[in-house]
């Protein structure tokens, strides 16, 4: 079988179990699927179906409790974690999750930082990554709060992308956003999968941004399937 090299993640058979000290939830049944880079992944179904626990694991955030999750064929398990969460994942959150006292340009430099860029150069592609995601200049010195929730949004994309990883996963991105911003970001996305080859993963709710995505999968309950591709 030839490989598939835009291929970057696989799910097999993956289950994943909550535990309480009084219950058991299955939260994923089983999941199949893969993800490939270039193209943008929706994951649609109703509140408490699986999709961010399927999400927080695609993130390395932890491992299926049945089942297997790879990344470039390796068993995420057997990977280190954290370095994949720095280098290789980022995740994009409804409620922007900035660092509130940090200023925009030090929020994109904030991965780098851990990753020991020096300053200069962290500087640098904050800027261009700023740029990318179609940020004014006059707002790189603001404060989070200072700036609107679609601009916000921008800036937790930018952070995303200044890490460097190649998988961008989203969990509901236009939660918070009217229709306009919405559209902004939701082009944004589409645009770092085409035009940059970002493998881009959108947990959402919203018919537009699932219209937007090249492949669209289902979660119901904890078991998933394609909706379109
Ligand atoms: N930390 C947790 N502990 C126990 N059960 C959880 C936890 N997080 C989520 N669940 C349960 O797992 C299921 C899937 O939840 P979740 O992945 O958050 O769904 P969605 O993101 O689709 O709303 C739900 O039944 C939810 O109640
Ligand atoms: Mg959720």
């Amino acid at each position: 079988m030839e490989e598939n090299l835009e291929k970057i993640i696989e799910a097999v058979n993956v289950s994943y179990i909550y535990q309480t000290k009084y219950q058991k939830t299955k939260a994923l049944s089983e999941v199949n699927c893969s993800f490939e880079r270039g193209k943008v992944y929706a994951i649609t179904g109703k509140s408490g179906s699986g999709k961010s626990t399927f999400l927080s694991l695609l993130a390395g955030l932890d491992v299926p409790t049945e089942g297997m999750l790879a990344v470039e064929g390796q068993d995420m398990r057997k990977m280190n974690r954290d370095a994949y969460r720095l280098n290789r994942a980022s995740v994009i959150y409804q409620a922007f999750h900035l660092f509130p006292l940090l200023t925009v340009m030090e929020n994109v430099m904030f991965p780098m930082e851990l990753q020991h860029v020096a300053a200069k150069e962290a500087k640098a592609r904050a800027q261009e990554y700023l740029a990318k995601v179609g940020l004014p200049e006059t707002l790189y010195k603001k404060m989070p709060g200072m700036i609107s929730g679609g601009e916000q949004q921008r800036v937790a994309i930018a952070r995303a992308i200044a890490a460097g990883g190649e998988i961008l996963l989203a969990d509901e991105p236009t939660g918070n956003l009217d229709s306009q911003n919405e559209k902004v970001i939701v082009d944004l996305l589409c645009k770092l999968a085409h035009e940059d080859n970002y493998a881009v993963i959108v947990v959402t709710h919203n018919e537009a941004v699932a219209a937007a995505a090249d492949v669209v999968y289902g979660m119901s309950d904890g078991v998933l399937s394609v909706v379109r591709e």
